[in-house]
């Protein structure tokens, strides 16, 4: 009799910790956007998601309205953008997603976007820092180089600066590595594998080939295969002529680094994604941040994974990438600094 209500009351306490270890709020910022809608309805349909917090400055009821009615768990609200709203939206948060800010048009870089999103991502950071300081922020907002740093100023300055807590989220560049090797070898692309690394923009962003399944491509054929993931985002900005940029594919980038982190937060071991963080790799070239591939956790990162081997041809790409992503975070850093 003892020994059934022992085992009664260990099974209940297990059901009861693993419910709690799963209650997890994600909050989106810029969730009435054309990434925050999409990314907002993946993250709804994720079971892992308990609770869904949809902010935005114009609109984020209404999404949380026409989204709270799929039937799936997780309870959804929108906030207004008051103080409290944003607070409220925060507190609680494991996970907060910013895709807040102006995307790019036909002939900008992510660097022009600089001056109207640096000072958006500043004071989402400032809120987060003091709601939740604590969640995981995944910055999607561009210029990513110089976001997430301006994300990290931000919370030293507070005082709760956690580098393992901390992502810019480049998993876009990788999707579409694996999509446009894909599309030259005709396989499958759930089986192409590209790390990609550095940062994102440009030359900044440095898909290494010699370490996928097709070390081969060469020539021609390779620098336009790099060309293609370093400027993949312009040809979605072209053809939506003004529209915007990159959202859809956006949405399921986010959402796919957003599950991983989930998933490793409730207990899977040997979750990797390549990501924009505080890393060791290039300090010594005045590059505090580096995207490579990162095994996550429930302290969020677990493991910053060398480079490894790459060719003369990639070293070259990695030379070029330092020097423009050492301006980039610096220019966030000083941003930081002149506008507090
Ligand atoms: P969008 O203009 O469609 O949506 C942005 C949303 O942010 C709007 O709903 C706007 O009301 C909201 N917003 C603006 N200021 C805000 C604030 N202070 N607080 C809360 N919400 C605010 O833009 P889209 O296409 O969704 O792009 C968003 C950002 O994501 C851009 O900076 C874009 O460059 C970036 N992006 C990043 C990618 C990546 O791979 N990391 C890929 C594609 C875009």
């Amino acid at each position: 009799m003892f020994a059934a209500r022992q085992a009664f009351n260990f099974s209940q306490r297990r059901a009861f910790s693993a419910s709690a270890r799963q209650a997890s709020k994600v909050t989106v910022l810029g969730a009435s956007g054309g990434i925050g809608q999409p990314l907002s309805l993946l993250m709804k349909l994720n079971p892992r998601v308990t609770e869904l917090a949809l902010y935005d400055i114009r609109g984020g009821p209404g999404v949380a309205a026409d989204i709270s009615h799929i039937n799936t768990k997780s309870k959804v609200k929108g906030y207004d953008p008051t103080p409290s709203g944003l607070r409220e939206a925060l507190t609680g948060a494991e996970i907060v997603l910013i895709p807040a800010g102006v995307p790019r048009k036909p002939g900008m870089t992510r660097d022009d976007l600089f001056n109207t999103n640096a000072s958006i991502v500043r004071d989402l950071a400032k809120a987060a820092a003091d709601a939740c300081p604590d969640a995981n922020l995944l910055v999607i907002s561009n210029p990513v180089n110089s976001t997430v740093p301006i994300c990290a100023e931000i919370y030293k300055s507070k005082g709760v600066y956690n580098p393992k807590r901390l992502f810019g989220v480049t998993t876009l560049d990788v999707v579409r590595a694996s999509r446009f090797v894909s599309e030259i070898k005709g396989t499958d692309p759930a089986d192409e594998q590209v790390t990609v690394v550095g940062g994102h923009s440009g030359v900044t962003i440095v898909p290494l080939l010699s370490q996928s399944n097709h070390p081969d491509i060469a020539g021609e054929q390779r620098d336009e295969l790099v060309n293609r993931i370093q400027f993949g985002g312009d040809e979605v900005v072209k053809a939506k002529d003004g529209a915007g940029s990159a959202t859809l594919s956006m949405a399921m980038a986010g959402a796919r680094f957003a599950e991983s982190l989930l998933k490793a937060a409730q207990g899977t071991k040997g979750v990797i994604e390549p990501t924009f963080v505080d890393s060791p790799l290039y300090k010594d070239k005045n590059c505090d941040f580096f995207a490579s591939r990162v095994e996550l956790g429930p302290n969020g990162v677990e493991k910053i994974h060398e480079i490894g081997k790459v060719n003369l041809y990639e070293e070259k790409l990695l030379d070029a990438c330092v020097t423009d992503l050492a301006k980039n975070i610096r220019k966030g850093v000083d941003f930081v600094q002149a506008n507090p």
